[in-house]
């Protein structure tokens, strides 16, 4: 049993069972205990690999996209480049060396990274110590800088802590963590059920409720219709909404259970796209997609820039490269090709963005 295990079971004991969203934000995030709060968990001997730690060829074309839409929006300047959840800082950096080559996109551009890690603040602050950016960091989406955005974010929404419902023979209750005879966490339901879901869904299944994902959707739609801008997103996720249990722990690189660990797996759901295009355009903004990830890389000239690297390189390097293409395109079941999806969230008056 760890620190936040102990606190967790503190808190279940004096305040009764809690929701799952209230899991997930003390297991991601707890200041001293949570997982992105204590560590570095990126890479082969972390817990993960994300697409810009597979190949700098990501961060590249997502520079590209970037400057593309930068141009489509009539090239402001000022200008702000924002990452949400930048991670190790590795797309920033290399998004930025694609940027740099683009007359004049460098100089209209302020570097925003919105990160609640303090550990990765770190890191990002080392990565781009020689991209030759102020960079400043902001703790949510309410602090944007008050000028047009491009906005990037790989595998950020997935990690906003959700709620589920499930449905009974009594109705849909809210799925909560308790404790069991021993202490020890377990899945309960709330016991009081709860209205205005389908009245018709089959008895046992699952309504994943994101409404976190929706007030930072809704935020971002609202200043792009003040100030202008486009939201790129990359994420695992379905693109048709539906009813199911999503929510995943990942420790060195395979599935544990949610509950086990507490602060030391990372807790994911995937992300409902169709849920997440109504929401940005109930707000009045576009979107473009959802396309794959496949799709959209192989738009963007992702082979192109794979044989470019490759004819200069040793055949061991050939290789590597073969290998990150195959990784980030493939269409496999546990491929991120087809799993991850990306999607374009824009200022209506912009239209045929790259990749869509
Ligand atoms: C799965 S990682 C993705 C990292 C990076 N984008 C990549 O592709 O390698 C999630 C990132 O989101 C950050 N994060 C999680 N919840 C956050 C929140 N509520 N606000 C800002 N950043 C958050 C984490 O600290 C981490 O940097």
């Amino acid at each position: 049993m760890n620190d936040l295990y102990r606190l967790l079971v503190g808190l279940i004991k004096a305040d009764g069972p809690m929701s799952l969203a209230r899991y997930m934000e003390l297991c991601l995030g707890h200041p001293r205990f949570g997982y992105y709060m204590t560590r570095d968990p990126f890479g082969q001997t972390g817990d993960f690999i994300t697409a810009p730690e597979i190949s700098q060829m990501f961060g590249e074309l997502v520079g590209i996209w970037c400057a593309d839409t930068w141009f489509k929006m009539g090239s402001p300047s000022p200008c702000a480049l924002v990452e949400l959840g930048p991670g190790r800082g590795t797309l920033m950096v290399d998004a930025l060396r694609a940027i740099c080559k683009v007359p004049g996109m460098a100089e209209a551009l302020s570097v925003t990274l919105v990160e609640t890690s303090p550990i990765l603040r770190q890191t990002q602050k080392k990565a781009l110590s020689e991209a030759g950016f102020t960079i400043e960091w902001a703790e949510s989406v309410f602090d944007l800088p008050k000028t047009p955005v491009l906005l990037i974010a790989n595998e950020f929404l997935d990690a906003l802590p959700i709620h589920q419902f499930i449905r009974t023979d009594k109705g849909w209750h809210e799925r909560v963590i308790g404790l069991d005879e021993h202490d020890q966490l377990c899945f309960g339901l709330s016991p009081e059920p709860i209205n205005g879901f389908n009245k018709s869904a089959p008895i046992g299944s699952i309504f994943e409720d994101t409404r976190i994902s929706a007030s930072i959707i809704e935020q971002v739609a609202l200043h792009f219709k003040i100030y202008n801008g486009a939201a790129l997103m990359v994420d695992y996720g379905h693109s048709k909404p539906g009813f199911g249990d999503t929510f995943q722990a990942v420790k060195a690189h395979g599935f544990v259970d949610p509950l086990a660990l507490p602060g030391e797996a990372d807790l994911t759901t995937h992300v409902d796209f169709e849920g997440i295009c109504q929401i940005a355009r109930g707000s009045g903004v576009a979107v473009s997609g959802p396309t794959t990830q496949r799709d959209f890389l192989l738009a963007l000239g992702l082979f192109e820039r794979a044989s470019k690297l490759a004819e200069k390189g040793s055949d061991e390097q050939r290789l590597a490269i073969r290998g990150q293409f195959d990784r980030l395109t493939s269409t496999s079941e546990t491929g991120m090709g087809k799993l991850f999806k990306v999607i374009a969230i824009h200022h209506p008056q912009l239209d045929d963005l790259a990749g869509f």
